[in-house]
């Protein structure tokens, strides 16, 4: 990455009001992220080591969702939107300060292609003073259309300010600029409101600049990392494109989908080599799969870790702090929760494991339950390596399963079982030879009774 310092300025102030909703549009998520964190995210993966971010509303809580993404982040409120060149004006003490590189991005596309933004500085330190990112619409109308002549852009001329031979042309603006940080204030001080809009248009530093000798270009991009969104339906079509985009990376890194359309990733979901993804497969965040693992359909995972050669499902549920170590097995109807289930050990049909570490190559017999809950603390359940759990236990937590020990079926199990111990906790099983064939004959006797009356 470049040397050149550089502040990324976020443009973050829209209200948002087509989203219909009580959050700020810029903290609506695409794949599990808030749109605003994609973009500070792509920002730093070029490169950039702060970021401005300009809001209009709910400041700490898009402060708090940029945070974690980088180094230095400063906010500023613009008040009134008069324009996307008075929003990043807003952020004037920021870039005062003194930057080698700006760039301006948009807190509503979270689709931003981090190695276009990398080109895009590439041509600043090679010479650039403006670098506009364009792309072709398949509706240029509403856009700012870029205006060039052998490779050197002169202007940009907005959709309501352009005539109808400029209106012509298919190139446009979309959105993100990188400005060299030594002429980028004086540019946007020089910018007016004189136009269809009344706005302070930042488009315009682009004429202001050629009109000064300062040199302009672009950078083609895709129209999916432009992707602006306004109202639900854009949300989920940026969710669409981001799935799509996710899907197709595992797959070229060695992860097999048999129905790639059908599988759903988080932002930070990581998935091994040689992983196969049967159809129909959920990932919430905090996820990581190891290689060599085998998920059968109809799985929701979220916040677990599965460790190398395990297989998971069809229809099984694993929740934060699922552990499951190397060669185990989680079958159908199995949830677990907060739980580490040892190296080759199977939990395979109708289980819930909550609050418990299972040893590696125990055996957990079908319908068995960690009761892990009171009704106000949670318990804890330890079962040893190699023993078994006999089907339809319930384990009533506190209480630990000794190495190699055996549970009979149906047990409920309150007090701890030791090493090697075969436990029973059921009812001792009653007989009566014969005792079948006077019920049938008692009970037929009534219904014939019934009828002849
Ligand atoms: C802008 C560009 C246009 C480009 C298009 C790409 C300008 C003048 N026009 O138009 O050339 O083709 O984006 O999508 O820049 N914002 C503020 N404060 C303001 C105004 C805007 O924070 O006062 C933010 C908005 O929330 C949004 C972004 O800036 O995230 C762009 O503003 P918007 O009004 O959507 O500009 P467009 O008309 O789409
Ligand atoms: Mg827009």
């Amino acid at each position: 990455m470049s040397e050149r310092s550089c502040l990324a300025v976020i443009l973050a102030a829209g209200e948002g009001t087509r989203m219909k909703s009580s959050v700020p549009k810029v903290l609506h998520p695409v794949g599990g992220l808030p749109m605003v964190a994609h973009v500070v995210r792509a920002a730093s993966s070029a490169g950039v080591g702060s970021v401005a971010l300009v809001v209009g509303r709910g400041a700490q809580d898009v402060e708090a969702a940029v945070r974690p993404f980088a180094q230095h982040v400063s906010i500023h409120v613009q008040t009134e939107r008069l324009g996307t060149a008075h929003a990043v004006l807003a952020a004037r003490s920021a870039i005062a300060s003194g930057f080698d590189d700006v760039v301006v991005m948009f807190g509503d596309t979270p689709l931003v292609d981090a190695a276009a933004l990398g080109k895009a500085r590439a041509k600043l330190s090679a010479g650039a003073d403006i670098v506009v990112m364009g792309f072709h619409p398949a509706d240029p109308a509403g856009y700012g259309r870029l205006v060039e002549h052998d490779h050197k852009l002169f202007a940009i001329v907005e959709d309501k300010d352009a005539n109808p031979d400029q209106k012509k042309i298919g190139y446009c603006n979309g959105g993100l600029m990188a400005i060299s940080g030594k002429h980028a204030l004086s540019l946007l001080e020089a910018v007016s409101n004189m136009n269809a809009k009344g706005e302070y248009y930042l488009t315009d530093i682009v004429s202001i600049g050629h009109a000064r000798g300062l040199h302009a270009v672009s950078v083609e991009v895709d129209a999916a990392s432009v992707l602006g969104v306004n109202t639900r339906v854009e949300l989920a079509e940026a969710e669409a494109l981001f799935q799509a985009q996710t899907r197709k990376s595992m797959m070229l890194a060695g992860v097999s989908m048999i129905a790639p359309e059908t599988v759903f990733f988080t932002w930070d979901t990581e998935v091994g080599t040689e992983t196969t993804l049967e159809p129909n497969v959920f990932f919430g965040p905090g996820v990581k799969i190891e290689g060599g693992v085998t998920i059968k359909a109809f799985c929701h995972i979220e916040g677990a870790s599965v460790a190398a050669g395990a297989e998971i499902g069809p229809y099984a549920r694993l929740r934060p702090g699922a552990d499951l170590r190397a060669k185990s097995k989680a079958g159908n109807f199995v949830e677990i929760k907060k739980a580490v289930i040892g190296e080759g050990a199977k939990v395979n049909h109708l289980t819930y494991i909550g609050d418990a570490d299972i040893g590696a190559g125990a055996n957990i017999g079908a319908g068995t339950i960690t009761c892990n809950y009171d009704g106000y603390n949670k318990h804890m359940t330890q079962i040893g390596a190699g023993a078994f759990i006999g089907s339809n236990t319930a384990l009533v937590a506190p209480v630990s399963v000794g190495a190699n020990a055996i549970v009979a079926a149906g047990s409920v199990i309150t007090r701890n079982v030791p090493d090697d111990a075969i436990a029973y906790g059921r009812a001792r099983q009653e007989m009566r030879e014969g005792g079948a064939l006077h019920l049938h004959a008692r009970n037929k006797a009534i219904k014939d009774n019934k009828k002849s009356k």
